[in-house]
This record gives structure tokens, sequence and C-alpha cells, in this order.
């Protein structure tokens, strides 16, 4: 049992993640806080949360009790929010992306550091089984050194709605590469967070406002949207090492179908972790490998790794494993510093497509 006490800002979506992940870790979830009160009186009667506020100052102020702060609001507001929990004395756990570049993730690591608290992020992917199946075999010295690797989110009919925070660049720092960063960032996890030197990218903007390419997520479309963000990019990053990161991102692009994937070539063996979607966006259509490619006594063999599945994705884990690392019986899946890497990369992605030239990164 945790007598961890929890209080959550923001009550939309991901918080049918969050709050059960908390109630299973046996910590308790004692407030809610967004401006819409009909979303915490939603999820304050679905989950049984006794109090609910219009904002994250009201919260704090009336439950002192709160130890631990997850962060569920737009992506604009995360630094602002995550850093002043921090230095209330909250530990913090923020959603993706950490923030929208890579000053406001350095802040935010600053104020973890100078309250002594614990910034984690919800890099969920990190915490699905197949991906730590993986780490295992690189963190035990199997697959040698990763050379390069292949990051892709890619979806053919993703735009999440037109009008919504996701599509205005203010709100939420971009489109897709921001957006579906899981990948670059499992990548760079799989790699061990080299250090990035340079970054060259293009964005496209095909499609945006088209309705044929809208993902199937219901978000209701504005009459006068404001859709500013990219619809698709691709990047190369070459680190320090001289290891290299391709990343495909992409909310509307003419691909096959909706693939997530990792692929990595190492020194001693290659790997695979990859989603492919039969219908975008739709979970219940995924398929899920997860492989080795190792050359053994002359030929070429193929490990497929068989993990339990989890249709969370690793959402509930991740918050699992936040609490666990609060009370010292897990390692964290995140350090505050690989949120600053991640984002000095996606940073240099918008940049290098702004500007047409490769971005060195300092
Ligand atoms: N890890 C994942 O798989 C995943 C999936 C979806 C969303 N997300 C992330 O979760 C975050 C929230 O996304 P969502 O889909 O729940 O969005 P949402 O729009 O459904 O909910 C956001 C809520 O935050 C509230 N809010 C805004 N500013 C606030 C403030 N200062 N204090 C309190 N509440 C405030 C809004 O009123 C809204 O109800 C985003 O950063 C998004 O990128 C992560």
């Amino acid at each position: 049992m945790s007598d961890l006490i929890v209080g959550i800002v923001g009550a939309g979506g991901i918080t049918d993640y969050h709050i059960p992940a908390y109630q299973e870790a046996e910590a308790t979830v004692v407030a809610i806080c967004d401006p819409i009160t009909e979303r915490t009186e939603g999820q304050a009667e679905k989950y049984g949360i006794p109090n609910t506020f219009a904002s994250m100052e009201e919260m704090l102020k009336e439950c002192p009790e709160i130890q631990a702060v997850s962060v569920c609001v737009p992506n604009k507001f995360h630094a602002e929010v995550a850093i002043a929990c921090l230095n209330a004395g909250k530990h913090v756990f923020c959603e993706k992306p950490p923030a929208l570049n890579a000053q406001e993730a350095t802040d935010m690591a600053g104020a973890a550091a100078d309250n002594e608290k614990i910034l984690m992020f919800d890099f969920n992917n990190r915490a699905r089984p197949e991906a730590q199946a993986l780490m295992k075999y690189i963190e035990n010295g199997d697959v040698g050194t990763i050379n390069s690797a292949q990051a892709l989110w890619i979806r053919r009919t993703g735009i999440p709605g037109f009008g919504g925070w996701f599509t205005q660049k203010a709100m939420s720092g971009g489109g897709p590469v921001i957006d579906l960063l899981h990948m670059i960032d499992l990548a760079l996890y799989f790699m061990q967070f080299p250090k990035p030197q340079w970054v060259l990218a293009s964005t496209f903007e095909d499609f945006t406002g088209n309705p044929d390419f809208k993902g199937p997520w219901g978000i209701p479309d504005a009459d006068d949207p404001i859709v500013d963000v990219e619809m698709a990019a691709h990047a190369f990053v070459r680190f320090e090492t001289g290891q290299v990161l391709y990343t495909r991102n992409s909310w509307a692009e003419l691909n096959k179908r909706e693939e997530v994937s990792v692929t990595f070539q190492g020194t001693k063996a290659g790997g695979m972790i990859r989603r492919l979607f039969e219908r975008d966006g739709i979970d219940e259509t995924a398929i899920d490998d997860c492989e080795l490619y190792v050359q053994e006594n002359g030929k070429s063999v193929n490990r497929q790794i068989i993990v339990e599945p989890d249709e969370k994705m690793g959402r509930e884990a991740a918050v699992i494993n936040f609490v666990q690392t609060i009370e010292g019986t897990a390692k964290p899946f995140s350090q505050p510093e690989e949120a600053i890497i991640l984002m000095q990369v996606i940073e240099a992605i918008y940049e290098s497509a702004d500007c047409g030239e490769p971005i060195e990164i300092n």
C-alpha cells in the first residue's frame, strides 16, 4: 500500500490513464483541478476523488497534504505548472512533450534539482513491456553499440481535429513531431542518449484542413479553426559519437497505414519494436512485433520476443513507475536531463525545417 497523496492538474482525456494507475498503485488521488467544472466533477464522480478545484493554486492551497502532482494540461502550460508545483515542494509527473522547447525543459529540470524533488515525464512507450524487454538486452550488452536507428510514428489519416489546441502551434509547440515524439524518445533511450550534434529536417503542410485526413478521435471542428502546424516531418540526426538517427512523423501523409516503430542496428544485434495498425488510430486493429537480429553459427537468426500485451501502451505502467520511484522501490523510466536532449532534437528539427539548413546543437 502506497501512502502517496496525489493531485491532478487538468481533467481531460489523458487523466483516464493517470487516475486509475495511481489507484492501482494504491496512492490516494485527493484532488483534481481544471477551469472546466464539468470535467473535474465528472472525473471526481467516476473515480471517487473528494476535492475539485478550478485552479492549481487553489488546489495546492486547500490540499497542502498533496505530495505529488500529475500535469495533464495542454503543452503550452507544462513548464509553468510543473515549475510551480516543484517550487511548492511536490514531486511532478508531467505529460509529454516535456515542454515547448529545450529552455523550458532545462528550467523544469533546474526547479526539480533546486527543490530536491522528482520530475518525471510520461514517456509511456518506454514503459511498454516490449521496450523494457529490449532494454534488458541493450543494458546487458547483447546489442553492442547502436550505430543507427530509425524512429517512425507515421499516420495516413490522423489529424487530431480542426480547431482544438493540438493544431495550434502556440498551444502545442507543433504537429506530429512534438505530439508523436514517443518513437524519437524511444530511439534515444535505446541509444542511451548520446549528445546530438547536427539535425537536418524538412516538414510538410499538405492536407492541412482536409477533413479526409482527420483522425477518428471525434474532436469537434471549429468554424474558423487555427491549424498552423506541420502535417509530416522527416529528419536526420547525427550525434557527437558518430551514431545516427532518422525520424519520420506524420498526421497526414500518403502512407499505407499507421506505423509506430523503432528499428536499430547494433554492433552485436539489430532489433525492432513495432506497432502496425490496420486502421489509423484504432488500437484494437494493432499488431505488435518485437524482434532481435543476430548472426549465429553462420546463420541469420531472428529472435521474436514475446511479452504480455499492454493495451494501455505503458500509460498506466509509467505512472506506477513514478509512484515506485518516489517510494524508492523502482528505477525511474525517465530522467530530466533526457527530456532536455529530446527537446533539443525537436527544437532543431523545427529550426532546420524553417531555415532549410542543418542545425548544430551546442
Ligand atoms: N502519453 C500519451 O499517450 C498522451 C495521450 C494524449 C495526451 N497526452 C498529453 O496529455 C496532455 C493533456 O492532453 P489531453 O488529451 O488530456 O487534453 P484535453 O484537452 O482533453 O485536456 C486538457 C485539460 O487541461 C485543462 N487546463 C488547461 N489549462 C489548465 C490549467 N492551467 N490548470 C488546470 N487545467 C488546465 C483544460 O481545461 C482541459 O480540460 C497533453 O500534454 C498531451 O500531449 C499524452
